[in-house]
């Protein structure tokens, strides 16, 4: 006989941990056996997420949860579930099995007016039991929360005493539908809605884009793509909107299977880690090929024979030819808006359209606040993150949507979009160097450093040779930004050195790592007339003056970066 009894509600005591600061997109991220070993470390976090947000917000309210499927999601999800009912939440909109990108958790939490969302993933990060986990909250827009909400949580966290959590509940993710559950509390019955995790996303794309056009692009014969989801989340939503309903074949799209580990794959679309695709696209016969990141946010676009569109510039190309795509037709263009480490590129079609541009700190919350106050319609990261005002996070499938959307307008290649773009605007060369794992204390001393020696009056004016390339340092600084919307004042975003002829070297510690510290350098420059160099040759100098100016190989113990891009 089933035991209709209401469920029990515990209040559990606890010891608070010191280091549950929020990342740059507002969520905390370790490896798995941080989650597996630390006592209540995920259940501190969660209720950390609760306690931030107003009992009265709270009762009876709809929260979202969904998850890139990597190891530990399901574990964390029955543990949400669980202390989301003895928190007071009403209702909790689930993907199926867990499972949800990132942009369509974010477009779920705005189509059911949710006071938010929680995401389980660790973005671009391996996964599997040696792999990273994470967990992060998004507000009512749809978007990471500001920073005001999680210095909120880190402060709970630091003196957390006690977690609220209904142990008998147990939800049943495979089955899509309600679940109705009776707390033995104040609280009304709880419930649970499994959802198909497609299903709304496709429809917002469907709003945004022409389908039409691209069914006839994408059925033919002769246009051929291929689409790697790196056995990250973006599986199934590549198959169901680019393959079934745009008429893609099926072998155009790879790896679209979620798996716990990613099938060993580390799930970040660039050069390196998306090595197959690239390889594919060399020898291949596609014409246009993108890879996506674990929980669908990022994206790589390349063209035939492997040709990289740098995110710098992808975000330029799309702004420039922003009326392809039929929802800005319908909305207009309010504004533009980059991450300061990203190159210039999309500046000069701001410029060009007499559209205001933003230049944000790193990370996606930033452009949230300018799209919630109808500022903003387009925007990019460096990183490889490009959307719209569509959502409050950046868009993997929405990114390809548009450059399909300009490819079946255009009838070019991408090479030569991207050849006639750079004719037209000139070109921002761009690369990052990525040292990863390094002493964290080594790094911290590097920057401060940097700092000291930028910030000296004697340092603007200094030239530096390399060759017989000068540069002379205009002005440096360390970012900060005042959001125009509310004030908000956001300090040390990074330490910039900007040189008399607009190329510009950026560094900043990573907000992201799970381990040791991460530092990132930046280097681009302009060229108006000569857009046809290899971009290391282009800016070697430059890298060799960043290297020189932070002393970085005997301050950090590296002799070369752990990745470039
Ligand atoms: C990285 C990227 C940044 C992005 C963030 C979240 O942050 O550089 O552009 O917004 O991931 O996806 P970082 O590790 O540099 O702090
Ligand atoms: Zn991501």
């Amino acid at each position: 006989m089933m035991d209709d009894s209401p469920l029990q509600v515990l209040t559990v005591p606890t010891a608070p941990y010191p280091d549950q600061r929020p990342t740059t997109a507002g969520g905390l991220r370790r490896k798995v056996y941080v989650f597996q070993s630390r006592r209540n470390y995920l259940h501190n976090f969660i209720q950390s997420v609760f306690s931030s947000i107003d009992l009265r917000d709270r009762q009876g309210s709809t929260v979202v949860v969904g998850g890139d499927g990597r190891f530990f999601n399901r574990t964390a999800i029955e543990v949400i579930v669980q202390m989301a009912a003895a928190n007071g939440v009403g209702r909790l909109i689930i993907g199926h099995q867990g499972i949800m990108s990132t942009p369509a958790v974010s477009c779920v939490i705005r189509k059911h007016k949710a006071i938010g969302g929680i995401i389980l993933t660790a973005s671009h990060n391996p996964g599997g039991p040696d792999g990273d986990f994470g967990i992060k909250f998004n507000t009512a827009n749809g978007g990471p929360a500001q920073e005001a909400f999680t210095n909120k949580m880190f402060q709970i966290s630091r003196s957390l005493e006690e977690f609220a959590i209904c142990p008998g509940l147990r939800v049943d993710l495979s089955t899509l539908g309600g679940q109705q559950f009776d707390l033995e509390n104040k609280f009304k019955p709880f419930t649970v809605e499994m959802v198909d995790s497609v299903e709304s996303y496709a429809n917002l794309m469907r709003n945004i884009f022409d389908f039409a056009a691209l069914k006839e692009l994408l059925s033919g014969q002769s246009y051929k793509i291929r689409l790697d989801a790196m056995h990250g989340v973006l599986g199934p939503y590549v198959r169901r909107i680019i393959c079934e309903e745009l008429g893609s074949p099926a072998n155009s799209a790879v790896n679209c299977v979620p798996m716990e580990d990613f099938g060993g794959l580390h799930p970040d679309p660039n050069l390196i880690y998306a090595a197959d695709l690239v390889e594919a696209m060399r020898e291949g016969p596609y014409d246009f090929g993108a890879a996506f990141d674990a929980d669908g946010d990022r994206n790589m676009i390349l063209g035939k024979h492997g040709f990289l569109v740098t995110p710098s510039d992808s975000v330029a190309v799309i702004a420039a030819n922003i009326f392809c795509i039929p929802y800005f037709q319908q909305t207009g263009v309010r504004g533009f808006a980059r991450s300061m480490p990203t190159s210039a590129a999309l500046d000069k079609v701001a410029k060009a359209t007499k559209i205001e541009l933003y230049e944000t700190p790193t990370g996606w919350k930033f452009f949230g606040s300018l799209m919630d106050a109808g500022r903003l319609s387009l925007c990019g990261e460096e990183s490889f993150g490009t959307g719209g005002d569509h959502i409050r996070e950046n868009d993997g499938l929405w990114a390809v949507l548009a450059w399909l959307s300009i490819l079946a307008t255009r009838r070019q290649s991408v090479e030569d979009i991207m050849k006639d773009h750079w004719l037209k605007y000139g070109r921002n060369y761009y690369t990052r160097y990525d040292y990863e794992d390094v002493d964290l204390d080594a790094a911290f001393e590097m920057m401060e450093y940097l700092e000291n020696t930028i910030v000296d009056k004697s340092f603007a004016g200094q030239r530096f040779a390399v060759g017989d390339k000068i540069y002379q340092v205009e002005k440096a600084d360390n970012f900060e930004y005042t959001d125009p919307v509310d004030s908000t004042i956001s300090r040390n975003q990074g330490l910039r050195i900007i040189f008399t002829d607009g190329s510009r070297i950026i560094y900043r510690l990573s907000g992201t790592g799970s381990v040791g510290a991460t530092v990132r350098i930046y280097i681009d420059s302009y060229e108006k007339d000569d857009i046809s160099q290899d971009t290391q040759v282009m800016l070697a100098p430059l890298a060799t003056i960043a290297l020189k100016i932070s002393q970085l190989h005997a301050r950090t113990g590296r002799t070369g970066p752990s990745v470039i891009t």
